[in-house]
């Protein structure tokens, strides 16, 4: 693969919406929350900011989002500019978020906990949050333990450190210190309710990226019944 990663064919494919359930699973999740324009939320790992514009466009809230890839920011610049969005939009980690403690009121996390350090950013959401703060997050989970040669092929695929079932999102929600943990009842396989994917590509991208995107498919059809996703609502 010559070194590009599953993120690098993300962001210079300019996938929006690049988490299970696309942007219409984002849209029913969010009608369960009670938001308001008075709500501070980050978007944390936005991507190209397809959810961003379209939490201000549904709630006029005040929106953050952070995101380290340097090509999904320019592509959530660029988009938020276009529409004149007022969001804001800092290159940064999730691991070291660069904002005080207490400042959000939602903290949204759609495929990106998967990608990092799962411990360290959890411990960064919780801190920004307010008290009673809510985490939303869409994570890639897998349904059943594997064994260590089909567990390292998708860890290898996804560039990803681990691989946790449902009851170990749980526990590591809880560990982080929070609150009314709930899973909520949606859960596709990782093939299902992505129907409307919305590219912005880059220009010259290197072709190798056509195979990221065959292998990836490789893996949803092989690992179908194991790799799955859930989402995680809970409080500070
Ligand atoms: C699967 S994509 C999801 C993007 C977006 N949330 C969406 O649903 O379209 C994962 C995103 O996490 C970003 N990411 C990975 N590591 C990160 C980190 N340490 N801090 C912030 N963003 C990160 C990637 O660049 C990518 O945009």
């Amino acid at each position: 693969m010559g070194g590009l990663t599953y993120i690098d064919f993300l962001a210079k494919f300019g996938i929006g919406g690049a988490h299970p359930g696309g942007i219409g699973l984002t849209k029913s999740i969010l009608d369960d929350e009670k938001i308001t324009n008075e709500c501070t939320i980050l978007d944390a790992g936005c991507g190209t900011g397809q959810t961003a514009a379209y939490l201000y466009d549904q709630y006029k809230a005040e929106i953050t989002c952070l995101e380290l890839n340097p090509i999904m920011v320019e592509k959530a610049k660029s988009r938020f500019q276009t529409l004149q969005l007022p969001i804001q939009l800092i290159q940064g980690s999730v691991e070291e978020i660069p904002f005080q403690s207490n400042t959000f009121d939602l903290v949204l996390c759609e495929s990106v906990l998967a990608f990092v350090n799962k411990p360290k950013a959890l411990k960064e959401y919780y801190r920004v949050l307010k008290p009673g703060g809510r985490l939303i997050a869409n994570e890639m989970t897998i349904n059943a333990k594997l064994n260590k040669q089909e567990e390292q092929e998708i860890i290898q695929f996804y560039n990803i450190d681990s691989l946790l079932l449902e009851t170990d999102w749980m526990r590591l929600l809880e560990e982080t210190g929070f609150k009314n943990i709930e899973m909520k009842a949606h859960h596709l396989n990782l093939m299902e309710g992505n129907t409307a994917q919305e590219f912005n590509f880059s220009q010259g991208f290197e072709p190798e990226l056509f195979s990221i995107l065959n292998q990836h498919g490789n893996m949803l059809l092989k690992y179908h019944d194991i790799l799955s996703h859930r989402i995680f609502t809970c409080s500070k």
